[in-house]
């Protein structure tokens, strides 16, 4: 196995004992809708930017075909799905592919979930109107190949809407001083992890016809008791300049 493919395993094992939001729900409630519920709940909570995201992409693709990479429980594949668009998922783990496949069964939805790898989509190209990944694809060795793979399967003037860290926030700052991972702990750290400056974000994207880069979300879940006691405008505010989340549209 070469050191990238055994990374790779490194980081499926990973997102397997620790899907997404795990360590912030109720295990005992997995896979019923309170679980599902509340995922949700706490999500769109914290994750402020997103519901317009979805309705922006919705509307400029009525019914269009969408693929989300890196799906894990599927919060936001059922977004998707609800705003009327035929959705495909696709995540390293069985550990997600199974949640959602529950979930999209539970809430009556239609999908196609696969386990699958970002740097070797198992998709014709020009197959989707869209593609949606967030918080992913920093966490694969190769970042760039995914990319290129994802350009591969948008048709021609499809969009590609991808979520990675920005180095340049406050975030990335706290994390680099307290040394705690972004995701993981100490003990159990994601074993690839990596944030990019926006100038080196954008580079992944020259293939692409047209790329805008914004930047959003000042911090995160683990800032508890930050969040609560700063208002929100100052905290949305900030985050349109020192926010983790780089959110880059890119058409091809
Ligand atoms: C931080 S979670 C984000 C999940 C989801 N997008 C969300 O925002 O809740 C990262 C996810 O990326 C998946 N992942 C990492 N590398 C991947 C790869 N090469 N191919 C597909 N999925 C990958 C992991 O299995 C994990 O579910």
């Amino acid at each position: 196995m070469s050191g990238a493919e055994s990374q790779k395993a490194e980081v499926r094992e990973f997102w397997n004992r620790n899907v997404n939001q795990f360590n912030q729900l109720r295990r005992e409630d997995v896979g019923s809708r309170e679980f599902y519920d509340a995922a949700e709940a706490l999500r769109y909570q914290y994750h402020y930017h997103l519901q317009p995201l979805f309705d922006k992409i919705a509307a400029s693709y009525p019914e269009g075909k969408l693929l989300e990479v890196g799906c894990s429980m599927g919060n936001d594949t059922i977004q998707f799905a609800r705003r009327g668009m035929k959705v495909s998922a696709i995540d390293l783990t069985p550990a997600a592919i199974d949640l959602i496949r529950l979930r999209f069964k539970l809430y009556g939805e239609q999908g196609d979930f696969r386990v699958a790898d970002a740097e070797n989509l198992p998709f014709d190209r020009d197959t989707f109107d869209v593609v949606y990944s967030f918080g992913v694809l920093h966490h694969t060795p190769d970042t760039a190949g995914a990319i290129e793979e994802i350009r591969r399967v948008l048709r021609p003037g499809g969009t590609a809407h991808i979520m990675l860290y920005n180095k340049r926030s406050l975030n990335c700052l706290a994390h680099k001083l307290t040394g705690i991972p972004f995701d993981g702990s100490r003990k159990d750290p994601c074993p690839v992890e990596k944030s990019y400056l926006p100038s080196s974000a954008r580079r992944f994207f020259a293939n692409y016809t047209d790329t805008r880069l914004s930047v959003d979300y000042l911090y995160g879940t683990g800032w508890g008791l930050l969040n609560r006691i700063i208002p929100t405008a100052l905290h949305r505010g900030l985050g349109k300049v020192i926010g983790w989340h780089l959110m880059i549209e890119a058409v091809k």
